[in-house]
């Protein structure tokens, strides 16, 4: 039976909760169920724990808009660990097995590793992946190991330091995240690198990366700048496509396509003809992949989100603070989930899409 298909009959059938009316202000009376409008099953979480990050990526928190005056969220707005740790039972409980924590920069939060530890501890959660850009990596690497983390995702735009600098606009060098890299490898954490590729800005850095990658045993993955939130100010013609970026890197090592390990995969994946390693490229402008859409995404303080260009959330904290049983919790999550119709990179290409987005470091990549 194809995955999707199974996953309906694992998940459907055997649940018979009586539908009810959905506190929080959701109204719908659905049946439980985790499969949205366009036939999607809610599989991945991305989880955002904080909105701080000790970088100013310019495609992602504009100094001018994240400077000195910027409010970023107090510590009571924050989910606490034990109210995360809820959740994502309660998510893994409607089928998601994919867990992602993200940020900002995840590991500015305090005891991180032990929250870590609380998210391994899930049952049904086979998959746990942080993505950062990896500063802290050489402190805390061997005890988010060590907690149960499966791998890291590190964010690394360039080889070249004057480069890198320009795009974090932070005064910390490259080096700084290469050690954060090795000392991932080193606990025994998989990693893959993101690199955002802006025209104009970084084209001349896709074959250093690919060759750090290939020497490291480190996926690169190549992504398309998007227009996420509204500060970045971002335009088509900076967008620097997928098969440009593939052409460059098969121009020094040929490539050919490895077909997806699941359904719902982000990235088009490419492995080496000689044998150093795999390749990938995130084209969510040139060939959106909304029709395979499994993630959701919460907020630091606690909102849903189905959509990374969303305009609006829901409110779960409010939820998790009143009193509300898990079974309440479940089905608003379900039921937010069931109504859903997102497709917003397809619209996007289609010549739609929207203002009054929220941005990447509020919702987490
Ligand atoms: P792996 O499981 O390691 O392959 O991770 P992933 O495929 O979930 O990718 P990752 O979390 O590293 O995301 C990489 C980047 O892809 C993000 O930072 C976003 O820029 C982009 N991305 C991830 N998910 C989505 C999505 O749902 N929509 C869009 N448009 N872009 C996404
Ligand atoms: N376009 C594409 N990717 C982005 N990221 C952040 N902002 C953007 C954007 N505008 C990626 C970063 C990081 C992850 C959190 O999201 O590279 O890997
Ligand atoms: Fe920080 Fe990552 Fe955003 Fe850069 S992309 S500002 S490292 S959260
Ligand atoms: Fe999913 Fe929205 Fe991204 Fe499309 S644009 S893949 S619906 S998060």
């Amino acid at each position: 039976m194809p995955s999707t298909l199974r996953w309906v009959a694992d998940h459907l059938e055997p649940r018979s909760r009586p539908p009810r009316i959905r506190a929080g202000g959701y109204r719908g009376g659905v049946t439980v169920s985790s499969i949205d409008r366009l036939g999607r099953p809610l599989t991945d979480l991305r989880v955002s724990v904080t909105d701080r990050c000790n970088f100013r990526c310019r495609y992602c928190m504009p100094r001018e808009v994240f400077g000195p005056d910027h409010a970023f969220l107090g510590r009571d707005e924050l989910l606490s660990f034990e109210e995360l740790h809820r959740l994502v039972r309660i998510a893994a409980d409607l089928g998601v097995s994919k867990i992602r924590v993200t940020g900002g920069e995840p590991l500015l939060r305090r005891g991180i590793e032990d929250l870590v530890g609380m998210f391994a501890s899930v049952d049904g959660v086979d998959d746990l992946a942080l993505t950062t850009n990896g500063t802290a990596l050489p402190r805390l690497a061997p005890a988010l190991a060590a907690a149960g983390l499966d791998r890291v995702t590190v964010s690394l735009d360039a080889m070249d330091d004057a480069v890198h600098r320009a795009i974090a606009d932070v005064d910390v060098p490259v080096t700084a995240v290469l050690d954060g890299i090795d000392a991932a490898l080193a606990a025994g954490l998989p990693v893959k690198v993101n690199a955002v590729v802006t025209r104009g800005v970084n084209e001349d850095q896709i074959v250093p990366l690919a060759a750090f990658g290939r020497e490291r045993g480190v996926t690169v993955r190549f992504i398309e700048f998007m227009d996420v939130g509204g500060t970045n100010g971002w335009r088509m013609d900076q967008v620097v496509p997928a098969d440009e970026v593939l052409a460059a890197i098969a121009a020094h090592w040929p490539v050919e396509p490895v077909p997806p390990a699941t359904p719902g995969q982000v990235a088009e994946r490419y492995r080496y003809a000689d044998g150093a390693g795999e390749v990938g490229v995130i084209a969510s402008v040139t060939r959106p992949f909304c029709r395979t859409c499994s993630r959701a995404r919460i907020s630091s303080i606690g909102e849903l989100f189905t959509c990374l260009f969303a305009t609006t959330g829901t409110d779960l904290r409010g939820l998790l603070r009143g009193g509300a049983s898990d079974d309440e919790v479940r089905d608003l999550l379900a039921g937010v989930w069931g109504v859903r119709t997102d497709r917003y990179s397809e619209e996007r290409a289609e010549g739609g899409g929207g203002d009054g987005r929220v941005e990447m470091s509020y919702i987490g990549g």
